[in-house]
């Protein structure tokens, strides 16, 4: 038997009545309001929905990076809820990676430089087998000399990703991973992104693409800070006309989407 069966049981994250409020009263924006979600260990979610509709302010609370203004929000076991700056910090550098659309490396490093920054700054001496394995996870063995300027975007994005795997994360965060990207190297990206949940890792992103989407598990559609939608087993096809059922105008007589959808977690 798996030793790992019992921590499988419980969820990678959980959201509780999560909201998150900016502003003071008068001009207050809610950019979470009242979301409650479930999501399985081992599993790929991507979370859509229009411009300013929640989802990095989603990924920045369940990250530790962000706090909710009010409800809960769990990795694991650990409720994030009352830590302290220091060990949402800590937490931060030991249990989660995230990748940006931007891939942020060090310009002056080489890619095992760059890959091997969370380590020095989790105060570890990197070892260079684990850099290397990293490294080839995402196929660039052979390029840790090299310093970004002369990788291509989708290599640089895959060092990205082998620096947020580094630190052997449960949960790795993706906002907007491939939107710098082409078709091709978008495809790459998504697919090791994919690769990382058959070895039980969480993996949660943010994106605009339909295409990007249907490599995931499941995708959760927010509006105005709330859960509206989920689709299990998405293809592009689906998301899309989700999408385009999603930006025309509300019909009072059509039933919820969410509703009809055996997808829905109850939280
Ligand atoms: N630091 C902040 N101060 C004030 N308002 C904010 C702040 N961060 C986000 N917001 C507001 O919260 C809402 C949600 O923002 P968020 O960045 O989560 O949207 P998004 O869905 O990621 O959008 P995009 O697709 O454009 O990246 C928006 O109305 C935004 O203006
Ligand atoms: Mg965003």
């Amino acid at each position: 038997m798996n030793p790992a069966a019992s921590t499988d049981q419980v969820p990678a994250v959980r959201l509780r009545s999560v909201t998150r409020s900016y502003g003071r009263d008068g001009s207050t924006v809610k950019a979470l309001d009242d979301v409650s979600l479930t999501i399985r260990r081992g599993t790929f979610t991507a979370v859509m929905g229009p411009s300013g509709s929640g989802k990095s302010t989603l990924l920045h609370c369940v990250a530790g990076l962000d706090r909710p203004t009010g409800g809960r929000v769990l990795l694991g076991d650990t409720d994030l809820t009352g830590l302290s700056e220091a060990r949402l910090t800590r937490l931060r550098r030991g249990r989660i990676g995230f990748v940006f659309q931007a891939f942020n490396l060090l310009p002056s490093l080489t890619a095992a430089q760059n890959v091997a920054l969370p380590l020095r700054l989790a105060g570890r001496r990197p070892r260079k087998a684990e850099v290397l394995h990293a490294l080839d996870q995402v196929g660039l063995r052979g390029r840790a000399g090299h310093r970004p300027g002369e990788l291509s975007g989708g290599q640089q994005q895959r060092v990205a990703i082998a620096r947020a795997l580094v630190t052997r994360p449960e949960v790795l965060f993706g906002d907007e991973p491939t939107g710098a990207l082409d078709s091709t190297a978008g495809r790459v990206v998504l697919g090791l992104l994919r690769a990382m949940t058959d070895e039980g890792r969480t993996v949660i992103m943010v994106t605009h693409d339909p295409v990007a989407a249907s490599f995931a598990d499941r995708v959760v559609f927010l509006a105005d800070g709330r859960i509206r939608d989920e689709l299990d087993a998405p293809t592009a096809e689906r998301v899309a006309a989700r999408m385009a059922a999603g930006a025309a105008p509300a019909s009072p007589t059509a039933p919820s989407a969410l509703s009809a959808s055996p997808a829905v977690v109850p939280c």
